[in-house]
C-alpha cells in the first residue's frame, strides 16, 4: 500500500493562515501541489490576498474563518472543506497567541485566553481530523522551542504548548492503522508579529544572536520543516516533536 499523501490532489487545512508562520505554509503546502483552506480569525483581507496570491502562482486555495477555540466553527470549517474539496488530507494546527508575564503576575484573562487558543483550539481540530481526515493524511501542530528552554515570563504559554505535544503523542497511537502521522514543529524566534510585537530592539538583536546560526527564524524555514513533514519525504517520521530553531536548544 503506498502510504503517502496523494501529492496532486490532497486538500491541506491550515489555521491561523492570514499572517506570520501560519501565511509561509499555506503557501508552501500549495506550492507543492496540495489544494489549501487557508483558515483565520478577524483578518478576512490578508487572508483572501494570501488566496489571491496562490492563485496568481497557479495553486488552488480558498479562504475559512472560523475561531479555532469555538468548537461549532471548526466542525463547520471541515465541511466546508469537505463540501469544497471531498476531503481533507493534512491538518496544520498554526492557529496561536503569546501572552507573557511572570506566573505571579499573570491574570485569569491571559491564562484563559492562551489555554483556549493554544489548547482548545488544537484539541478541536484534532477532534475534528481524528473523525474526518483520510486515511494516508498527516497532522502537524505548532509547539515552541520554549517547551525546552523554559524562559521566564513564557509559563502559561509554554504549557499550552507542552500539553499539545503530549495531545500529539496519544493521537498517534489513536490513529494507529489509518497511516495518519502525528508530529509537532516547535520553533524558536521567527520572525512575525507574534515574536515582534511588544519587544524592544534590543531584546529582538539579543533572542537573535541565541542559536548558533545568529539569526532569527524566518516563516519560511518553518514551512519548510513542515512541508518536509507533510510531504512524500516525512512519511515514516510519527510522533516527533522537530525543533526547528537554529541550534538555539
Ligand atoms: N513567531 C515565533 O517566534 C514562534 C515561535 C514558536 C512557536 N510559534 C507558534 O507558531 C504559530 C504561528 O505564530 P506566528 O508567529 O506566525 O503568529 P502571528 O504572526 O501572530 O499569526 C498568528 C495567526 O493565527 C491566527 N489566529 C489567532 N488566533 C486565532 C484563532 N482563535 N482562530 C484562528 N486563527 C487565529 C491569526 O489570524 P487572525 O488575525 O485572523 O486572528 C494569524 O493568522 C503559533 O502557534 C505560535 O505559537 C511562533
Amino acid at each position: 500500500m503506498n502510504t503517502s499523501p496523494r501529492t496532486s490532489t490532497r486538500t491541506a487545512l491550515v489555521t491561523g493562515a492570514s499572517r506570520g508562520i501560519g501565511a509561509a505554509i499555506a503557501e508552501r503546502l500549495a506550492a507543492d501541489g496540495s489544494t489549501v483552506v487557508v483558515n483565520y480569525a478577524g483578518s478576512p483581507d490578508e487572508a483572501e490576498a494570501l488566496v489571491g496570491k496562490i492563485e496568481q502562482a497557479g495553486g488552488r486555495a480558498i479562504s475559512a474563518q472560523a475561531d479555532v477555540a469555538d468548537p461549532a466553527a471548526v466542525a463547520r470549517m471541515f465541511e466546508a472543506a469537505e463540501a469544497a474539496f471531498g476531503g481533507v488530507d493534512v491538518l496544520v494546527n498554526n492557529a496561536g497567541i503569546m501572552r507573557l508575564a511572570s506566573l505571579a503576575e499573570s491574570d485569569d484573562a491571559l491564562f484563559d485566553s492562551q489555554v483556549s487558543v493554544n489548547l482548545k483550539g488544537t484539541f478541536n481540530t484534532l477532534r475534528e481530523a481524528a473523525r474526518r481526515l483520510r486515511d494516508g493524511g498527516r497532522i502537524i501542530n505548532l509547539s515552541s522551542s520554549v517547551v525546552g528552554l523554559t524562559p521566564a515570563t513564557y509559563g502559561v504559554y509554554a504549557a499550552t504548548k507542552a500539553a499539545v505535544e503530549a495531545m500529539s503523542h496519544v493521537l498517534t497511537k489513536e490513529l494507529r492503522g489509518r497511516s495518519i502521522t502525528v508530529n509537532s514543529v516547535a520553533p524558536g524566534p521567527t520572525a512575525t508579529r507574534l515574536f515582534l510585537e511588544g519587544k524592544p530592539q534590543e531584546v529582538i538583536d539579543r533572542l537573535a544572536r541565541q542559536a548558533p546560526l545568529e539569526r532569527l527564524g524566518e516563516p519560511t524555514d518553518i514551512a519548510a520543516a513542515v512541508a518536509f513533514l507533510a510531504g512524500p519525504d516525512g512519511a515514516w517520521i510519527n510522533g516527533q516533536v522537530l525543533r526547528a530553531n537554529g541550534g538555539i536548544i
